[in-house]
């Protein structure tokens, strides 16, 4: 069923107050799909991005999906076609680089909530503009961090954002504790030597304290 602007926006909202962190996973093998997901949902982040960078991301979706707890979204979106796999497989929320009128529309056609990325303050006013008020700021730290987000925040306090992009554990409180933040997205709770390892209790770790992360939206 299509979405709205609006719809989508108040989804997005609901999906970033979910936790103050969502994983951006980057999976090889669909086999580790589902504990992988069951880790980071007791450990208390529920909402997933899973990135379409490799063969098997769409099956990691699917597997994903029926993770009970777990609210699972496509990451990089690029095309129309991206958008009609990622909600074939089961995928609750799409999330871009960027955004361009055939990906938006392809969304609210499909019925995905898009959070679309934005880097700059004409970019997220074009969003603005179109009835999106909750954005991805993306690539957070090459675009000038947490000041640069505070900075745009200033003028534009009606827009929310997602930084992701090099946020880490580091400078994530930079981030949340400001008004415009209502959660960010990382990899870091997901290394690849865990995942390799099946080290399902060491990820549950890592998702437990992002999940202490304290946000000020
Ligand atoms: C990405 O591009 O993979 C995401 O923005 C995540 O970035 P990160 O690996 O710096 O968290």
């Amino acid at each position: 069923m299509p979405i709205s602007a609006i719809d989508a926006s108040k989804r997005n909202r609901e999906i970033c107050a979910l936790a103050p962190i969502i994983p951006v996973l980057v999976v090889k093998d669909a086999t580790v799909a589902r504990p992988l997901a069951e880790a980071l949902v007791a450990g208390g982040l529920p909402a997933l991005e899973v990135t379409l960078r490799t063969p098997a991301a769409l099956d990691v979706i699917r597997a994903m999906a029926d993770v009970p707890g777990g609210v699972v979204g496509a990451g990089t979106l690029v095309t129309p076609q991206d958008v009609k796999n990622a909600v074939a497989a089961g995928a609750k929320f799409g999330v871009s680089p960027g955004a361009t009128d055939a990906l938006i529309a392809a969304c609210e056609a499909e019925g995905l909530p898009l959070l679309a990325g934005a880097a700059t303050a004409t970019e997220a006013m074009a969003m603005l503009e179109k009835g999106y008020d909750v954005l991805k700021f993306f690539p957070a730290e090459a675009s000038g961090g947490a000041s640069a987000l505070k900075a745009i925040g200033a003028p534009l306090p009606q827009i929310s954002f997602c930084p992701t992009g090099g946020v880490s554990p580091a400078n994530a409180n930079d981030y949340l504790s400001l008004s415009n933040v209502v959660c960010a997205g990382g990899s870091w709770v997901v290394p690849g030597d865990k995942v390799a390892n099946g080290d399902w209790a060491g990820i549950e770790a890592l998702a437990r304290d992002a999940a202490k992360l304290e946000r000020t939206s």
